[in-house]
């Protein structure tokens, strides 16, 4: 009698497994992670709704396999996302670089502005160096600072504006001026990403923009070895290691809800607020409770059985 009431204890266990196992079912890693061009996309990116995290929702897109970045200041072809090290790479065609100064009076190129909520989550590297171009004496870069222009720094990460003027670009460009106050404004302003936020080249009453970067650390020789572009850093909310590492475990992909935008582990036909094995069920989808209402009833069916085959 006690040997079969073990063995029923057993087979009960092992259903229940079975069912919660079938119930967390195994989502593809395609379902969320794609490719364009040849860059793969991946969390925290997707290119579909509901995919990746909400800090980069309707951020990329996949335009004739060229990966396109939409922010407030413009598009951006993407050359590269480092998830390694978090990394995004962007090319701005309107950009100064070594050979070229890319300028006109109502100002050149995009610069780089995201939208407030997007800020935590997108920022430029602290190893990228903005040079702005010709800045008029009234821009709001030398306000606050008559007859000095603080916010232009001679060093930041290791390059300089004075690195700049080395480039051929300069070359017959005339005056290379490292003036001081706002009555003559230096030719080349290089700002630190930290000081400020964002770089609207035409709020910023400047005639164009360079942007570059070194890769850490490998100190470059000169401006000719910089990398031309931008340089970003894309960060999460720390709490988010957790739980899409635990959704991930249990064959879940993380995504987010589309109304909330909270954290939502796609567990194939139903999504779960926390992970695959547990019923975290969105409230949003009524349907997702189906797996878990089984298990429960077939359970119960079990111990039913297992005490109604006692009784002889
Ligand atoms: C991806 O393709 C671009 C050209 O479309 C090329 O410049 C780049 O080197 C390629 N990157 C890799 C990692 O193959
Ligand atoms: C689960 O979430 C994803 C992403 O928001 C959504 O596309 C999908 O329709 C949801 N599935 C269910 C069953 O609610
Ligand atoms: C510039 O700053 C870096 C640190 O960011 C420092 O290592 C380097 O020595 C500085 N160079 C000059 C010329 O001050
Ligand atoms: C940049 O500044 C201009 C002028 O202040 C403003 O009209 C424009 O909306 C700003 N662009 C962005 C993307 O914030």
């Amino acid at each position: 009698m006690n040997m079969i009431h073990h063995l029923l204890l057993v087979i009960i266990i092992v259903f229940h497994i079975t069912i919660f196992k079938f119930a967390s079912a195994r989502v593809p890693l395609t379902a969320c992670r794609s490719y364009c061009g040849n860059l793969t996309i991946d969390y925290p990116f997707a290119l579909r709704q509901g995919c990746g995290h909400a800090g980069f929702r309707d951020l990329l897109f996949c335009v004739n396999g060229v990966l396109m970045m939409h922010i407030p200041s413009g598009s951006y072809r993407i050359l590269d996302i480092d998830y390694a090290y978090h990394g995004i790479t962007l090319h701005d065609p309107a950009m100064s670089d070594c050979y070229t100064l890319d300028r006109s009076p109502k100002g050149r190129g995009n610069g780089f502005v995201v939208e407030p909520w997007r800020a935590v989550y997108l920022q430029p590297d602290r190893d990228n160096i903005f040079m702005l171009l010709g800045c008029r004496s009234g821009s709001p870069l030398f306000q606050g600072f008559p007859n000095k222009h603080l916010p232009c720094r001679s060093n930041v990460s290791g390059m300089s504006c004075d690195d700049y003027y080395r480039c051929p670009a300069w070359d017959g460009a005339g005056i290379r001026s490292s003036a001081y106050g706002n009555s003559n404004p230096p030719e080349c302003c290089a700002v630190e990403p930290a000081a400020v936020r964002s770089i609207n080249i035409s709020h910023l009453q400047c005639e164009g923009y360079s942007s570059a970067y070194s890769v850490a650390p490998l100190r470059p020789p000169g401006p000719g070895a910089w990398t031309y572009g931008l340089r970003l850093s894309f960060s999460l909310p720390e709490n988010n290691d957790g739980f899409c590492g635990a959704c991930r475990s249990t064959g879940g992909v993380c995504g987010y809800d589309q109304d909330t935008h909270d954290d939502v582990c796609i567990c194939g036909d139903w999504n779960s607020t926390s992970n695959c094995d547990s019923l975290g069920l969105t409230a949003m989808a009524p349907r997702t409770e189906l797996p878990g209402f089984l298990a429960t009833l077939a359970a119960c069916g079990f111990s039913f059985l297992a005490r109604w085959m006692f009784k002889f």
